[in-house]
């Protein structure tokens, strides 16, 4: 009886496999022919109730119908599942090129320029300084020989930070690099060459060559009176500013006045954009204005504890975003700090 019950399940197995054809079908038919609660499992749990010889019969062939139909039921769905694959969406073009799979960032162009600055100067022999963004109003503008309550304060439209109390330490959104003039000079012993690199902060209204956020470069050389002189400091800048736009560029001093330095000058560049023979940029005057200069006022020495005209040096600063604009061809300073992609993937090297 067991025993026909049992070629019977086979059969019916089989019979029903082959007309399987949908995932569903096949969970039906797997659980009713192979799983726990199937005939075919409740006839082999029952094994144990039954007499010796019956066990002897029953069991192998029980377990070799449950093995057949198990792998008829692997073999079916192998089957149906090649069936069913879409050969052309499978084909591997092992030809086709990668695709990245973190996508790189890169660097600003301000950060670019800057490294190529870096690079120059330190080709020069310069060292590379560093100093605070938020910055003591002692080094910002009392160290450089800024008088207190002096308009000469409002030329550099700071911004003040509003204070609870009036401490001693006021600071400020560093409005220059010229500060850390002061902070090397305190750290060091001359000679030396030096240039920091580094953000600045104006209260300004934002246009179009103005914006309130911007980098800034301070050179300075220093040594024993007499050693470094403003023909020292022309021809620095005119072997860098060669450096930097890979021809021959020439340096123009005009008179002007910084607290922190003495003499002072404004200084030009010969316009490499039009050969310095006159264009729209350089308003046809063949020159661009590019930052300020001058020989560093004894009272920076005293503010760093150096002894009145012992050392002399040439300090000057400049604004990194204008070469950056002038190199890159950038119409408006503000695309910079503006954060919008579009415009800063255009760097991408
Ligand atoms: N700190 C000045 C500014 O931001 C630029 C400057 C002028 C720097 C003359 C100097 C200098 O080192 O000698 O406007």
């Amino acid at each position: 009886m067991l025993q026909e019950r049992i070629e019977q399940i086979m059969k019916e197995g089989r019979e029903s496999l082959a007309t399987v054809s949908t995932a569903a079908d096949f969970e039906a038919w797997e659980t009713r022919y192979l799983g726990r609660k199937s005939e075919l499992n409740e006839i082999l749990k029952g094994l144990k109730d039954l007499s010796p010889e019956e066990k002897r019969l029953i069991g192998p062939l029980g377990n070799r119908v449950k093995q057949e139909l198990a792998a008829a039921f692997a073999v079916a769905k192998e089957t149906i599942f090649e069936r069913n694959i879409d050969w052309e969406a499978e084909r591997i073009d092992v030809t086709a090129p990668g695709h990245p799979i973190v996508p790189c960032g890169h660097l600003h162009p301000v950060t670019l320029i800057e490294h190529r600055i870096q690079d120059i100067f330190l080709s020069m022999g310069f060292s590379i300084a560093d100093g605070p963004e938020a910055e003591s109003e002692w080094y910002n503008f009392d160290a450089l020989n800024f008088p207190k309550d002096h308009p000469a304060r409002d030329m550099q439209d700071t911004f003040f930070i509003r204070q609870e109390k009036k401490s001693q330490h006021r600071f400020v959104p560093r409005t220059h690099t010229s500060g850390v003039q002061v902070r090397y000079m305190e750290a060091h012993k001359p000679p030396f060459r030096v240039i920091v690199p580094g953000r600045v902060f104006r209260n300004e209204a934002t246009d179009a060559s103005h914006e309130h956020t911007f980098h800034q470069f301070e050179c300075f050389m220093v040594a024993e009176e007499g050693m470094v002189t403003v023909a020292t400091f022309k021809h620095v800048a005119e072997t860098f500013f060669s450096a930097f736009f890979n021809e021959k560029v020439s340096v123009r001093l005009r008179p002007s006045f910084f607290p922190f330095t003495e003499p002072s000058f404004e200084f030009d560049i010969s316009c490499v954009l039009c050969g310095a023979q006159g264009c729209p940029t350089c308003k046809q005057t063949g020159w661009l204005e590019i930052g300020g200069a001058g020989m560093i006022n004894q009272h920076v020495f005293e503010s760093a504890g150096y002894r009145r005209g012992q050392y002399q040096g040439f300090a000057w600063g400049f604004g990194v975003t204008r070469l950056a604009l002038m190199k890159y061809r950038i119409s408006d300073i503000r695309l910079l700090m503006s954060g919008d992609l579009r415009f800063i993937r255009q760097f991408q090297q």
